[in-house]
Order: C-alpha cells, then sequence, then structure tokens
C-alpha cells in the first residue's frame, strides 16, 4: 500500500468544490458549444462538464462575452441538444508528487496504469513562466549520452534544448528513448504528444522497460485525445519537468513530438477564431512553441536543469516548413535523421553534416574540437564526391585528401551506429583510433591495462 501524505490529502480535499452552479446549452457552432448562465464566474481554461440525455461531454472554456461563454468539447458533441446542462468544474491544476516518477499519467494528473495516484501537496500553473534570464545559469557540463555520436560530435550539455528533425518513420521515437535509457539525469519525464495508442505501451513496456521507468515519468495523450488534451500534454510535462527542477534535480524532458503538439494548437487556435496564416498555421503558433521551449533551459541558482530533447515531423525533409522553422529558431541544437541513412540500415540515421549543436566548442577540449573539426571534414570531402566515386569515375591517388575520406569512410559512418555503453573519453579514443590521431589523447597506464 502506498503511504499517505496528510498536505497531500489536505490540498486533494481542498480543491473539491462545495456548490455548483447550472448553466445551459443555448447553441453549438461548428464543433464550438455556447453556455448561458455562468459566463459572471466562468474563467478562461475553466473545465466544463455537458450533461447530455446519454451521458457527460467534457470540454474546456476558450471564448467568453458578457453573456456567454464557448466551449470546445473534447468530443464530438453528438447528442447534445439545447437546454443540456453545464457544470463548472474549474481549473484543472496539476500537483506533481515525487511519486508519479516509474508511472504513466495522462495530461489532468490522472494515473493511466491502472494504480491509485497521489496528487502533490502544491499545484502549479500549467503555463509557467520561464526562469529570469538574467537570473538563469549558462548551460552547464557536457551530459554522458551512451551513444557514441552523441558523446563526440553532438556533445549535450546540461540545460541545452535540442530539435529532433526527421520524416516519419526514419527513427525519431527510438533515438528519444534511446536518450531516455542512456542520458545522464536524476529524472527523465516523456511527454507523448499525439501518438498512436499502440505506441504508447509499446514504448513503455518493450522500449523503455522497467530500467528506463524506474527514473522516468510519462505524460501521454494519444492521437485519439482531443486538440486540447493532445495540447495541454506538452504543458504538463513541462510542469513535472518543473517540479523536479526547483527541488535542484537535473532533469531530462523528451518530448515526441512538438509537430502534434502544433497542430493540437492550430485546431484549437482555428476553432477559436483566428485565421490561419502561416501555411496552415495560425499566427499564435510561433508564440505557442517558443513560450513551451523557452520553459526548458538551465534554472536559477539553487534550482536544477531541464535538458530538453524535443522530436520535429517534418513532410518529405523540408526543413523550411513552419513548425521545423520556428523550432530550429529556438532551439540550441538540432539533429537531422536522413531517410537515405535509415534506409541503408544504418541507425541512429544521423546526417551529421546537417545536424549542430550550439555547445560546440566550448562543450569540448581543444584537441576533441580538433578531431570534431577533422572529422566533419572528412566527411565533407567524402559526400561531395559520393556520385563520382560510386559512379567509377575517381582514379585513385590523384586527391590525397579524398583518398584518406575514402579509406575512413567506412569506419566514421560505422562509428555513428555504435551504441554501446561507451562513455565520452571511451568514444574519443576510439575516434582517435579510426583517424590516426592517438597522440591526441595519451591514455594512461590503468586505461591501457584494462
Ligand atoms: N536504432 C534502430 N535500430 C534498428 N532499427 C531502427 C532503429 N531506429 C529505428 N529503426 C527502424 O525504423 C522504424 C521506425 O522507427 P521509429 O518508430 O523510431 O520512427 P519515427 O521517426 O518515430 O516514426 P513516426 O514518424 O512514425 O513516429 C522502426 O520500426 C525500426 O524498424
Ligand atoms: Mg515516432
Amino acid at each position: 500500500m502506498e503511504r499517505i501524505d496528510l498536505n497531500c490529502l489536505k490540498a486533494e480535499i481542498g480543491a473539491l468544490t462545495p456548490a455548483r452552479r447550472i448553466g445551459y446549452v443555448s447553441g453549438v457552432y461548428g464543433g464550438v458549444v455556447e453556455i448561458e448562465g455562468l459566463s459572471d464566474i466562468g474563467r478562461l481554461g475553466d473545465q466544463v462538464s455537458l450533461k447530455t440525455a446519454d451521458g457527460a461531454i467534457s470540454g474546456e472554456v476558450l471564448r467568453m462575452t458578457a453573456s456567454h461563454l464557448s466551449i470546445l468539447p473534447d468530443h464530438d458533441p453528438v447528442g447534445l441538444s439545447i437546454g443540456d446542462q453545464a457544470i463548472l468544474d474549474g481549473q484543472v491544476a496539476l500537483a506533481p508528487h515525487d511519486g508519479w516518477i516509474g508511472r504513466v499519467i495522462d495530461p489532468f494528473g490522472k494515473p493511466l496504469d491502472g494504480r491509485p495516484l497521489m496528487r502533490g501537496p502544491a499545484a502549479r500553473t500549467l503555463r509557467a513562466a520561464p526562469p529570469e534570464p538574467t537570473r538563469r545559469r549558462p548551460l552547464g557540463d557536457r551530459l554522458e549520452t551512451g551513444l557514441a555520436a552523441f558523446n563526440t560530435m553532438l556533445p549535450i550539455v546540461a540545460g541545452q534544448r535540442i530539435g529532433l528533425f526527421a520524416g516519419s518513420g526514419v527513427g525519431k521515437s527510438t533515438l528519444l528513448s534511446q536518450l531516455a535509457r542512456g542520458l545522464q539525469a536524476d529524472v527523465v519525464v516523456i511527454a507523448l504528444i499525439g501518438e498512436r495508442g499502440r505506441e504508447v505501451g509499446e514504448f513503455i513496456h518493450k522500449v523503455l522497460g522497467p530500467e528506463g521507468m524506474k527514473r522516468s515519468v510519462v505524460i501521454a495523450a494519444t492521437s485519439d485525445r482531443s486538440p486540447l488534451v493532445r495540447r495541454r500534454c506538452a504543458w504538463a510535462a513541462m510542469s513535472v519537468a518543473e517540479h523536479f527542477r526547483d527541488q535542484g534535480n537535473n532533469v531530462l524532458l523528451l518530448a515526441d513530438s512538438i509537430t502534434r503538439f502544433a497542430e493540437a494548437h492550430r485546431e484549437i487556435a482555428l476553432a477559436c477564431g483566428e485565421n490561419a496564416s502561416l501555411r496552415g498555421y495560425p499566427a499564435s503558433t510561433s508564440q505557442a512553441i517558443m513560450s513551451l521551449c523557452e520553459r526548458a533551459g538551465p534554472g536559477e541558482e539553487g534550482q536544477g536543469d531541464i535538458t530538453a530533447v524535443l522530436s520535429v515531423l517534418v513532410a518529405g525533409s523540408d526543413m523550411d516548413e513552419p513548425i521545423a522553422d520556428i523550432t530550429r529558431g529556438v532551439l540550441d541544437g538540432h539533429i537531422v535523421l536522413d531517410r537515405e541513412i535509415a534506409e541503408r540500415g544504418r541507425f541512429p540515421a544521423i546526417d551529421l553534416l546537417r545536424s549542430v549543436s550550439r555547445s560546440l566548442p566550448h562543450a569540448a577540449t581543444p584537441e576533441e574540437n580538433q578531431i570534431i573539426e577533422e572529422f566533419r571534414k572528412l566527411l565533407g570531402t567524402y559526400q561531395r564526391s559520393e556520385m563520382m566515386i560510386k559512379a567509377g569515375l575517381y582514379a585513385a591517388g590523384s586527391d590525397p585528401e579524398l583518398d584518406r575520406a575514402i579509406r575512413l569512410w567506412p569506419q566514421l559512418d560505422a562509428f555513428l551506429a555504435e551504441h554501446e555503453d561507451t562513455d565520452t573519453r571511451a568514444s574519443f579514443y576510439r575516434l582517435a583510433q579510426i583517424m590516426g590521431r592517438m597522440a591526441l589523447f595519451p591514455q594512461s597506464d590503468d586505461e591501457v591495462d584494462a
């Protein structure tokens, strides 16, 4: 049995409303339900229950006038009639609890794994402001990732925010789960936004496994949930991450995907009457993405950091489509996964020359930076001539630089796929071996013995 915390119980009781006013449905226009009789007490973002002849539909207050509230329901309001009762449930705040680690939760703080879940002693706002820019610490130290490519070429430091850009089925979710298991962090918060229902179960049981779940909180809103719930999922995950950050933990926040968050925001904004502008997205989309991303990052003195890795679905590898463009601009790095690389079976399918970690060069030593630069150069040299090499048009010996790139390419390419549990030092040593630059990384006698 879980131990009951009295403060939490008090908060639970405090959240109950003793009396309820009842309003009624006065109209339905294009999926938005209008309610009369509650506009003097309703607030934007309040939850509302609509009682129909066949049951109840919940929704959220999106617009209001002096005479009525406009509600976007969570489900198709089929069966609703004029005069049906509406009850105001108020704001559903999220009160994260340390006991949420290891659990799967919906964006309202309800358990999705069938076991009872305690709410924390204090409610947090879903749309908190980021820490004061002037009080924020700078980016922290390099984190171990468990993946050779990230340990060396694309370092991730504490408080960094990184985007994972790829078309569908190129390996975004798999890479996120590898980071969930391997990236150095005290607590991992995972937001599964708009995923297929089957994938959520698979992610938790098969991919993350009991070891991964031990330090993770999963917040899930599957693709069948309303856009309100899907959008809320990202905010809820961020609030949970902030809860752990405020206690001094280094939190890793993984979101799959920001594109689904933006799509949910678009559906809501259009239902509210906003105009579509950026290729179908309303103008408020960039503000929604930026204000979410800005909440991740280094904390203030005494707090931990939120390191974030957010996946972005780019249709047809078009990095200029609106969501990719907005996200790339606010993050401190982007990783591009390439379909051709995935098709030839090299995972993670990172296109290194199109990926950037903005924690470089500070995150690495001068020797490491030298290796990183040389690796990129070799890969660039090879890629520029790849067509010629494959067509058999290149005569070996005519360009010593290219000869070296051709000779090293298979090993460099395989290095990016290596993902045994190596630490940064071992990863760099292995890379230096491939490139014949061992002199840059003299090993101690202990390491040589090992
Ligand atoms: N590390 C890996 N090793 C082997 N196969 C992989 C790896 N990563 C991805 N794959 C293959 O690619 C497929 C798609 O991966 P994943 O579901 O992670 O992609 P995704 O980009 O999240 O897709 P979606 O856009 O549909 O969410 C997997 O089913 C698997 O076959
Ligand atoms: Mg996926």
